[in-house]
């Protein structure tokens, strides 16, 4: 991704709690932030946080009209999920489905940068005895992974640990590698993806992310280019 002063970044799920964060870290940085809600009653609240906001069900469309948001941006986000509650078909319908789409209109439209957010549990099967629905999430991220890793993109994954609504810290474990079990906020989650954005930095890498001691730029230039 060439170093420009001013990105333009398109957030799937642009309503999520990590995105709405991101949303305002990304603008008070002077970028330009086009958030993806499904409910035009959200788009308010992207605005208020410097962002625009396109409403576009990522279950029901196709990859030419998310392409067409995707024109002329920088880099793409997948933060969107299905939530907790939802149904095992939906963890189908958006944590796979809806980023296989997302990652296909990048394409489409020619934005190279594209970083996902992922969990710590994704690349293995739930244990035994688990509820089909966490069956289903964990096989879902997991076949988002693989499905992005297949494509030409310069792809980033962000494997999260548990997320908590705790304030940001501003410092990190992240590592190509497996790290402890972990929660991580997600205001610095946010931080994160934030910095991946803007550096271009870990293109075509997983990364595991989860509290720690690191501050977040220090961690994210050390994981490469
Ligand atoms: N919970 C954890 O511990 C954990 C750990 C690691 C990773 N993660 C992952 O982290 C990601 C972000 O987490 P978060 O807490 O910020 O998520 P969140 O607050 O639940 O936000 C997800 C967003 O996706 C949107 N969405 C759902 N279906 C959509 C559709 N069809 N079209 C467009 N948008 C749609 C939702 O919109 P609505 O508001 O309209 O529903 C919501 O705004 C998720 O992918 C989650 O799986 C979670």
């Amino acid at each position: 991704m060439p170093h420009r002063a001013k990105l333009r970044v398109v957030v799937a799920g642009g309503h999520g709690k990590i995105a709405l964060t991101l949303t305002r870290t990304l603008a008070n940085r002077g970028h330009d932030v086009v958030g993806i809600v499904r409910n035009p009653e959200h788009v308010a609240d992207v605005e208020a946080l410097g962002g625009t906001a396109v409403v576009l069900d990522l279950e029901h469309t196709d990859v030419e009209a998310v392409a067409q948001v995707l024109e002329g941006a920088d880099a793409a986000v997948f933060a969107a999920g299905a939530g907790p509650g939802s149904t095992a078909e939906r963890k189908y319908t958006v944590d796979r489905d809806a980023s296989i789409l997302l990652a296909a209109a990048a394409e489409r439209a020619g934005v190279r940068r594209f970083v996902q957010i992922s969990t710590t549990r994704a690349g293995a099967p739930a244990a035994q005895g688990s509820t089909p629905v966490w069956v289903a999430y964990l096989d879902a991220k997991t076949q988002a992974e693989e499905a992005l890793k297949a494509t030409g993109l310069d792809w980033t994954i962000v494997r999260a640990g548990a997320l908590t609504d705790g304030p940001s810290t501003g410092r990190v474990t992240l590592a190509g590698r497996h790290v402890p079990r972990g929660s991580v906020p997600r205001a610095d989650v946010a931080m994160v993806l934030a910095e991946l954005v803007v550096s271009g930095a870990a293109v075509r890498r997983t990364l595991e992310l989860t509290s720690g001691l690191v501050p977040v730029a220090t961690a994210v230039a050390a994981t490469g280019t």
